[in-house]
């Protein structure tokens, strides 16, 4: 997988010094040609109000590729059945595609081993698993969890169920003026009892990149581990976890521009096989008996059940569709997307950029003076461009800005100069409508 990450960050970006540079930026591959990935998504050829679709809101769910939906339909269609359970034509067949799928993941990833790759429904759920299995052996009374300001509910709430059943404490990291983690702060919550530090890679509300790297080596200096959530960094970045050396690392293929109900969790080998079980049921058993059941060795273990097996295959497509493309490539096609977005918003009169770290991926959450979030939402819909409005499941980030919700526009490797040019003009309605 090209454009690995270095130590430090963790979370190399690679910016091209200049548009230029985007085209053919990685030796052997083709130039990053927007167009003719945009016709690779067919939702992006939609008219809405009988206008031609501008989607920016890939932060919530990204559009598929053709590519992705063909291998789910191919899978239904030419080698469906369950897998992992049967000795007939089929069945081998399944299981062989969706283990193949798991090893892209863990090329994705650049995990040791894909047994260190376990399918969940999406990033939700490898926060809970780890909270359940490996957050319940290991958080005692007084014992902490330190997670941050900006992190997406879905990285506060089973935390905060694990506190409030062991006694653990919740500790939060607090963030600056720009949406940037303070990270002196962060060093000096770190103690001997912080057990877990739980930070998202990408912040789905402010777009700021947190320096994992350096969270991970200062977690692990105080023998804490530390997941990540990767939600919004798998679809924009190369994730190296063993570059990382964080212990769990977390995935939705939804915004990956996979299907919506797979997504991976990456555990370090040692700690999955010493986590209990986190659902009961088949496949996750090596025998059972009504005195006793057995476990087997992960990613059984915490695949209970039929897979989403159609899902998973989709998921390998996706891994196979980002290495075509490169991140290289992808990074540098977005960072100069972010840099024109930014600038053209900050010159629409009235509108307040939140979220303003240095080290940002394409998310731009905006206040527009004396309208609500939710009417700027509603009249550039009507103008073809689809954002999200509200909290983005980030309320804490909310209430450290003090406001309620923003409006937000969210940039994928699929979007275009264009694209924003839609979105000024759209807002341009909303000072019409409101003067
Ligand atoms: N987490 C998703 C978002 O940011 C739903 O919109």
């Amino acid at each position: 997988m090209p454009g690995r990450r270095n130590r430090s960050g963790g979370e190399v970006m690679t910016v091209a010094r200049n548009r230029e540079e985007t085209a053919g930026a990685e030796a052997g591959r083709p130039a990053f040609d927007v167009a003719s990935v945009r016709a690779q998504f067919p939702a992006l050829s939609l008219e809405v109000y009988g206008k031609p679709l501008v989607y920016l809101d890939s932060a919530a769910s990204a559009q598929k590729p053709s590519a992705v939906l063909d291998a789910e339909m191919r899978c239904y269609r030419e080698f469906y059945a369950n897998v992992h359970r049967g000795v007939h034509y089929l069945s081998i067949a399944a299981t062989a595609a969706y283990e193949g799928a798991r090893s892209k993941v863990q090329a994705l990833l650049n995990a040791p081993s894909a047994r260190d790759i376990v399918f969940v429904r999406g990033t939700t759920e490898g926060i809970n698993l780890v909270a359940s299995t490996y957050g319940r052996q290991h958080v005692r009374q007084d014992d902490e969890v330190l997670v941050t300001t900006m992190e997406h509910h879905s990285n506060i709430v089973p935390w905060q169920m694990l506190c409030e059943a062991t006694g653990g404490v919740l500790r939060v990291v607090p963030i600056d003026d720009d949406g940037a983690l303070i990270m002196d702060e962060f060093f000096a919550l770190l103690s001997d009892r912080t057990k877990i530090v739980a930070v998202g890679h990408v912040s789905n509300a402010l777009g700021t990149i947190n320096p994992v790297g350096s969270i991970v080596d200062a977690a692990h200096s105080y023998g804490a581990k530390v997941l990540i959530d990767g939600a919004q960094a798998v679809p924009h970045m190369a994730v190296d976890v063993q570059a990382l050396d964080c212990d769990f690392y977390t995935f939705s293929g939804h915004k990956a521009f996979g299907p919506t109900g797979i997504g991976a969790l990456y555990g370090k080998g040692e700690l999955l096989r010493s986590m209990p079980p986190y659902e009961g049921g088949g496949e996750m058993i090596s025998s059972v008996t009504f005195e006793k059941t057995e476990f087997r060795e992960p990613p059984a273990r915490f695949e209970a059940g039929t897979p989403n097996i159609a899902g998973a295959i989709a998921l390998g497509a996706v891994v196979d569709f980002l290495d075509d493309l490169g991140y290289e490539a992808i990074g540098a096609h977005e960072e100069d997307l972010l840099s024109y977005a930014t600038a053209m918003l900050e010159a629409v009169p009235g509108l307040t950029l939140v979220g303003t770290a240095e080290r940002k991926a394409g998310v731009l959450s905006f206040l527009i003076d004396g309208v609500h979030a939710h009417d700027v939402g509603t009249i550039v819909d009507r103008e073809g461009v689809a954002i999200r409005v509200g909290h983005h499941c980030a309320q804490p980030v909310m209430d450290r800005f003090g406001i309620a919700a923003t409006a937000r526009a969210s940039l994928a490797l699929y979007n275009t100069r264009e694209d924003i040019d839609r979105l000024v003009e759209a807002l341009g309605k909303v000072k019409e409508v409101f003067g």
